[in-house]
């Protein structure tokens, strides 16, 4: 498939957080990147007419529905970005792709495992006929980590011993705060698990180029009922004030130790009680010849321990990763002045839109992102089974873009 007169189309269904964030993105992608196709955003979809007119009008849509199977079925819509809860992605991309339309999935890409292999069936298929697809996990875009990975890659770090994981919040830390959907199996598949440890478990994974083989792991669900929600179900949600309460579902924290088919073993905590932690992901690997630490807090930074220097000067250096030679940076400003988390979406659609345009498959594909949920599968089972060893099926020989 190729593009309209170099636009892109777009049509964007959920309008909240990442809704926000990829909007921002569209609108900025083509001011700063030299780009084979131009994306152009068409139309935005919600379930409110009203709510979904004012996002239209200030994230910059030229038009509003509330109807997606509309949306991605119309003839004048190239590309489905999808910015709804985990219930919802299988439908609206397997509808997508049936369509012809390129397809855009935030993470996880699916709620099980099924839906994510039926949905990598149907990207395959739809390949066939030039429709690609991608799942938006946008950490592998912050250049540091994108820098990590090539130093991984040219062998700067030897042989990778070991990974260590984190992302950590703090945002339900009070019992008081509401069930929202991300608190709800049936909407978002897994608790903190399937919300930021599939970052993790994507970004490791992306930057040793290994996979995970087998994992034993740890679930816990701390306050296990809420106040139901009063309007907003989003992170920023209020109770409403009834009594009325409602059980939780998923996982409030994950823990899993992992071996990786390179040989590395690894250590994984995403959690959502780390009290005063906000949006804390970290990864540090260790290999034979060095290590790397990565830090979203100091995201224009990356800590690399080169220990072949003379030993009388090794120790961990600080690089600011924002010369142009650095990935994605020679877009930007001049060395030293700093970008922010909305630009990892930017690179994003950077990535997409010109993988779409000169007719190759954007990574991670539908089919790396269907990897992912089998980790995140494999967790679930091995907590339920006393964190028994649980192998993770080898969909991939190799995880590498
Ligand atoms: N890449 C990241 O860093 C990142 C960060 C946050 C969330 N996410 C992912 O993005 C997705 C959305 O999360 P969010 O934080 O934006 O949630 P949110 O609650 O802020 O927004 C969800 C949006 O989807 C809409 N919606 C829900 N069901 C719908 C339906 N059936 N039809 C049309 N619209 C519908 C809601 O009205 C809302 O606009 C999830 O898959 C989540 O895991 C990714």
């Amino acid at each position: 498939m190729s593009t309209t007169d170099n636009q892109l189309r777009v049509g964007m269904v959920g309008y909240a957080f990442m809704g926000a964030a990829h909007s921002q993105a569209w609108r900025t992608v083509n001011r700063v990147f030299d780009l084979p196709a131009r994306a152009r955003m068409v139309a935005v979809c919600g379930r409110d007419p009203g709510k979904v007119a004012d996002a239209a009008d200030r994230l910059g849509w030229e038009e509003h529905t509330t109807d997606w199977r509309e949306l991605v079925t119309r003839p004048d819509i190239d590309v489905v970005d999808i910015c709804t809860p985990g219930d919802s992605h299988a439908e609206i991309a397997l509808a997508a792709l049936a369509a012809g339309k390129h397809v855009l999935c935030e993470k996880p890409l699916a709620n099980t495992v099924a839906e994510a292999r039926e949905m990598a069936a149907a990207a395959a298929t739809a390949q066939a006929s030039g429709a690609r697809s991608m799942c938006g996990f946008n950490y592998r875009r912050v250049p540091a980590v994108a820098l990590m990975r090539q130093l991984v890659a040219d062998g700067r770090l030897g042989q990778i011993r070991h990974v260590r994981a984190s992302y950590l919040q703090d945002w339900i830390v009070d019992p008081q705060f509401p069930l929202v959907w991300r608190l709800q199996k049936d909407q978002a598949g897994s608790g903190a698990l399937g919300d930021i440890g599939a970052h993790i478990i994507d970004l490791t994974q992306y930057v040793t180029g290994q996979r995970i083989a087998g994992v034993s792991a740890v679930t816990e669900t701390f306050v296990k009922e809420r106040p139901l929600p009063s309007g907003s179900s989003g992170l920023a949600a209020q109770a409403d004030g009834a009594a009325a309460t409602g059980p939780v579902t998923v996982d409030d924290a994950a823990i899993f130790v992992a071996r990786l088919d390179g040989g590395a073993l690894a250590t994984y905590e995403a959690t959502r009680f780390a009290t005063g932690r906000k949006n804390a992901l970290r990864v540090e690997i260790n290999g034979s010849l060095g290590s790397v630490v990565f830090d979203l807090e100091r995201l224009n930074e990356l800590e690399f321990y080169d220990a072949t220097r003379p030993t009388a000067e090794q120790g961990f250096s600080r690089i600011l990763v924002t010369e142009s030679e650095h990935p994605y940076l020679s877009a930007w400003w001049p060395p030293g002045h700093i970008i922010g988390y909305e630009h990892s979406f930017t690179h994003q659609m950077r990535d997409f839109i010109e993988a779409v345009a000169i007719g190759v498959d954007p990574s991670p594909s539908f089919v790396e992102a269907l990897q992912v949920q089998l980790v995140l599968d494999a967790v679930v089972r091995s907590a339920e089974l006393g964190s028994a060893w649980t192998e993770v099926e080898p969909t991939l020989a190799t995880v590498a873009a």
